[in-house]
């Protein structure tokens, strides 16, 4: 029988980890929870595109059908025997249930096959993780976390512990790029179109964006945003103007990327903390990130995932597990469970 205490003090640590939270079905051998050595995703978002967002039922389906090639798939990729892996990890929450009950499941199979520890790994946890990946970024930092589900900046004080400075009132900035790239007949997903869209357009349109003084509580709000886009184009409509759909998608970009910087610049000039990192499927986002590389000459070390580690992947589970057997965390039985939700914390 395997003892955690034995992994924990290895000098390597290997870790397979599954992520079938949404619509990727993804797979990762990650060591140290800073090397991928071989990460393997099979995305769903063709079949999901019809549709102009992820339907559960069908996400659900889908990932059963190819989680097993994907795992072996991984295994392949890394020339590594089953013995090399010293525990499965798999996202648990948040997400769809049905498409997360896929992952837990099959991990929990593996586990037991293999007489492995298995980790169960926050989603959210996980995309802040992903910045440890071939970086030199140790806590304390600031991590400003932008994803299709969640917006936040978490304070990360260290591997364990992480607090949550400001979250959206409302939709998340991912979700208010799904929408408004709905509005603007794109594609799903929104966030690469609308930014596709946006350089061949001018940020001419003024548009609301929350304001902060000294000692307020930071927080975000992007369905103000959605509905001045929504309302916009409308009013334009009936008065018969032809609408510049580039320049709308430029200045709602513009909008949604001062949001996020202005929020995040606040919450590090109250902490005093210098270093930031930028996580989830919007820090894929070039003008964000060209944004936050204006803090390096004011003194502030900036770190984005590299952009395959940003949207959903597999590699940012292993990174986190990593940290989460080295802190000495328990593994979980085969009682777990998913979770639709998970406390940003
Ligand atoms: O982290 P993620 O893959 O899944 C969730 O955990 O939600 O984030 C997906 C979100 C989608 O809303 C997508 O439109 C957005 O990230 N996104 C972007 C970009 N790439 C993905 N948003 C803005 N700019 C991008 N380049
Ligand atoms: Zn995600």
């Amino acid at each position: 029988m395997y003892n955690p205490q034995n992994i924990k003090d290895k000098k390597d640590i290997i870790v397979l980890a599954i992520e079938s939270s949404c619509d990727e079905t993804a797979c990762a051998i990650v060591k140290n929870g800073r090397e991928v050595i071989s990460s393997c995703i099979a995305t769903q978002i063709e079949i999901h595109r019809r549709y102009g967002g992820v339907v559960p039922e069908i996400a659900s389906r889908n990932h059963t059908m190819a989680i097993e090639s994907v795992v072996n798939e991984t295994i392949e990729k890394s020339n590594l025997k089953i013995d090399d892996i010293d525990a499965i990890a798999v996202t648990y929450g948040a997400g769809l249930l049905g498409a997360l009950l896929v992952g837990v499941n099959f991990a929990k199979g593996l586990a037991l096959a293999w007489n492995k520890p298995l980790y169960a790994v926050s989603h959210i946890r996980g995309h802040v993780a992903a910045n440890y990946i071939n970086t030199g970024l140790e806590p304390p930092y600031l991590c400003l976390l932008a994803s299709g589900g969640h917006t936040a900046v978490l304070n990360v004080k260290n591997y364990s512990e992480v607090e949550s400075l400001a979250s959206s009132k409302d939709d998340a900035a991912g979700e208010a790029f799904d929408k408004v790239a709905r509005v603007l007949s794109l594609p799903y997903p929104g966030g690469p179109e609308i930014q596709k869209l946006a350089q061949k357009g001018q940020a001419n349109i003024s548009m609301p964006c929350p304001t902060f003084k000294d000692g307020d509580d930071l927080w975000f709000s992007f369905s103000g945003i959605k509905t001045f886009v929504i309302n916009y184009i409308h009013n334009s409509e009936q008065k018969g103007e032809t609408i510049v759909k580039e320049d709308v998608a430029a200045s709602f970009q513009e909008a949604a990327v001062s949001q996020l910087f202005n929020t995040t610049l606040n919450a590090a000039k109250r902490t005093g903390i210098k270093e930031i990192a930028i996580a989830g499927g919007v820090s894929a986002n070039l003008k964000l990130r060209e944004r936050f590389d204006t803090l390096k000459e004011k003194g502030y070390k900036i770190y984005y995932p590299e952009l395959k580690y940003c949207t959903d992947n597999a590699a940012m589970i292993g990174a986190e597990a990593y940290y989460l057997i080295k802190s000495g965390a328990e593994p979980s039985d085969l009682s777990l469970d998913a979770k639709a939700t998970v406390a940003l914390k």
